[in-house]
């Protein structure tokens, strides 16, 4: 059993969710989890989280949407997705064969979308959870991110709280003055927990052409670039709620699981290294397995919020 990787005990909590080891993979860098399955046993992992999706589809940006950075990448992919509709009807049977839980990541432009996608996924099979992506501008608002502000966030939250029958999980934006405010907002409007961190806002130049590298100018960084900031923005949130945190931002490795463990997350997600190593989270789940039997710890939990300050 996946739960009991050489007799130990990985399983975590997310809400009313029993996961069977703490590791996911990031919306957005995992496809539909089919295109993973000749790398990767799904079995093995904790949880997986799909790309995100609107309302109406969404053709994305122009390309190039993608460059690689000092130990990054920045993407403008602009939320490409083939809407809720066609999600249900086309993706959802694939995904309901999937053997852990699918966290169906959402975004929207109105608080009305955010509440209308949740309305139309509730109880549709398959669906174990939804991670709401607040980092999308809100157009009734000129265009300010939902995630940025307390009351905007926290009204996004009620909203798809009111439609869901599943755990909702909160994915908070790093671009903020103070994330743990945000974090208490939804946390207070009722979600099961948050997820942190989704990309850093960035920018790349091409010196020699002088353009952007990027068609749309700015992107999202993310992989080990943004780790020391999504370590910093977890240990700050998970003593700002008593919700569970889910720990994002650049996590490659056995060992980096266990830092976020640390820092106070009870499970995290890895993203874009399923770009370098398709088999990241499964090679994570076994080290993290190792590590647990090595520290003789009764279960992966004892991890959590385990950091030992100076
Ligand atoms: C190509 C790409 C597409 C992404 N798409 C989404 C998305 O649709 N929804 C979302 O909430 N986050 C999305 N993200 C953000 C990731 O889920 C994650 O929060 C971020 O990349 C930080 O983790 P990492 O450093 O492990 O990649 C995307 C990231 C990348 C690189």
């Amino acid at each position: 059993m996946a739960s009991q990787v050489n007799g130990v005990d990985l399983r975590v909590s997310i809400g009313t969710l029993s996961l069977r080891n703490p590791v996911m993979t990031a919306s957005g860098t995992f496809g539909y989890a089919r295109e993973f399955m000749p790398y990767v046993n799904l079995h093995r992992l904790g949880a997986v989280v799909v790309k995100g999706i609107s309302l109406e589809p969404r053709s994305g940006n122009p390309p190039p949407r993608i460059v690689e950075t000092s130990a990054g990448m920045l993407n403008a992919i602009g939320l490409e997705n083939v809407g809720v509709e066609r999600f249900i009807s086309d993706k959802m049977a694939s995904l309901q064969g999937i053997p852990v839980p699918v966290f169906v990541n959402i975004l929207g432009d109105t608080l009305d979308e955010y509440k209308e996608i949740a309305a139309r996924l509730a109880g549709v099979q398959g669906v174990s959870g939804i991670e709401v992506n607040i980092s999308c501008p809100n157009v009734k608002k000129g265009g300010v991110a939902f995630g940025t502000v307390p009351e905007m966030a926290a009204a996004v939250t009620s909203a798809v709280k009111a439609e869901s029958t599943v755990p909702v999980v909160v994915k908070l934006s790093p671009n903020v003055t103070d994330i743990s405010a945000i974090a208490r907002s939804v946390e207070d409007a009722g979600a099961d927990a948050v997820s942190l961190i989704n990309t850093l806002i960035g920018m790349a130049i091409d010196s020699r052409s002088r353009r952007p590298r990027l068609a749309n100018v700015i992107g999202g960084l993310s992989g080990p670039a943004i780790k020391p900031v999504a370590l910093r923005m977890v240990y700050q949130v998970a003593q700002a709620v008593s919700i569970p945190v889910i720990g994002i931002g650049g996590i490659e490795t056995a060992e980096d699981v266990v830092e976020f463990m640390l820092a106070g997350a009870t499970a995290v997600q890895i993203g874009t290294a399923n770009f370098v190593n398709p088999r990241a989270s499964e090679d994570a789940v076994e080290g993290l397995a190792h590590y647990v039997a090595e520290q003789k710890l009764g279960s992966v939990r004892e991890l959590i919020g385990g950091l030992i300050l100076p």
